[in-house]
């Protein structure tokens, strides 16, 4: 089994608003909703891919409600901890007549101490029948930036695999507590370590950089692939997987469908070079759809085959 962890869970609201112009009145000419979150869309990518899966985190108040009905609708096994507080909507507003996209997220709700502690006990049950947990977004107002880093020392205990996709100070105290993967994109990777940087070669320092803060294994995705320094054989590896970028429908969510796709074939067991091709296949297969994690799982499995793999080679004092 697989565990999602989101604990800033939201309905995603996407309106299609042709020539939308601010300070002007419109009406949607399509508009949907969905359950959304990053653990929440990696959760519906791993299920569009056939594995197991668990969401879980913070869900209140009536947009709460809604966010559990719609994933029951999906069929997507939950368990999350309901809070008093109201979660997100988000909404954002696509331009079919521009191609652009207006983001409008709410703050989302406050969540008491108790209810922290609710779910750290609800997680530590689940973990219990779990391979690997994932931890993915922004947290909510209410929970200390160290949630992520108590956990996955929790976890580790427990010899489950532990996964995060976040930003700013919980990746920073979540790196140090030595989680077996990270996968931040560029401007991620760019706040973790404080500096810029550009070009392939200072690119790929970067993973290196990442890793040596505690990660066993870091990935920092881009547009057209990624650069990752992982574990084969008890040796760090450093590689490049690459794909020709494409028109891409909607990009958000690329990074959570990567993420889904990378796992998917870990929990199968495959080599990292496999997880590598199948995460960045995932990627690029779900910029082709409107709404965060859906995914053709066969039109992926397909794409693994325009994956380019390389291998980079570790500068001699790090390696
Ligand atoms: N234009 C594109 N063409 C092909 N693949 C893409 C494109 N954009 C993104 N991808 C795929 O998606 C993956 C993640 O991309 P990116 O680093 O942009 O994600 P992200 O910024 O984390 O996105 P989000 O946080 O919105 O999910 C890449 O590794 C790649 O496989
Ligand atoms: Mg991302």
């Amino acid at each position: 089994m697989i565990i999602t962890v989101t604990l800033n869970a939201a309905i995603d609201k996407s309106l299609a608003v042709p020539n939308f112009r601010l300070g002007r009145r419109h009406r949607t000419v399509e508009q949907r909703t969905m359950a959304g979150g990053k653990g929440v869309n990696i959760a519906r990518t791993l299920k569009a891919l056939g594995q197991p899966v668990i969401a879980t985190g913070f869900a209140g108040g009536a947009t709460g409600t809604h966010i559990v009905e719609q994933l029951t609708e999906e069929s997507i096994l939950n368990d999350f901890v309901r809070i008093r507080d109201e979660s997100r909507t988000n909404t954002s507003v696509l331009d079919p007549t521009t191609g652009e996209q207006t983001e409008i997220n709410e703050r989302g709700p406050l969540v008491s101490e108790r209810e922290v502690e609710l779910f750290r006990d609800k997680l530590l049950y689940l973990a219990r029948g779990a391979a690997i947990v994932v931890f993915a977004g922004s947290l909510p107002r209410g929970v200390e930036p160290d949630i992520y880093a108590s956990l996955i020392r929790d976890l580790e205990r427990m010899e489950v695999t532990t996964v995060v996709d976040t930003d700013g100070e919980p990746l920073r105290q979540a790196v140090r507590a030595e989680p077996d993967v990270v996968s931040p994109n560029v401007l991620e990777a760019e706040e973790l370590v404080g500096h810029e940087f550009a070009g392939e070669e200072e690119r790929s320092l970067v993973v290196v950089e990442i890793a040596a803060l505690g990660p066993r294994e870091a990935i920092m995705t881009l547009p057209d692939g990624c650069f990752a320094q992982v574990l084969i054989d008890g040796q760090r590896r450093l590689k490049r997987a690459s794909i020709e970028p494409r028109e891409p429908i909607a990009k958000r969510g690329s990074g959570d469908a990567f993420l889904a796709g990378y796992l998917a074939a870990r929990y199968e067991g495959r080599a990292p070079d496999q997880c590598l091709r199948f995460g960045v296949a995932c990627g690029a297969e779900s910029t082709a759809r409107l709404g965060a994690g859906l995914i053709d799982a066969r039109e992926a499995r397909r794409l693994m085959g325009d994956v380019e793999l390389a291998v980079v080679e570790l500068p001699a004092e790090v390696g």
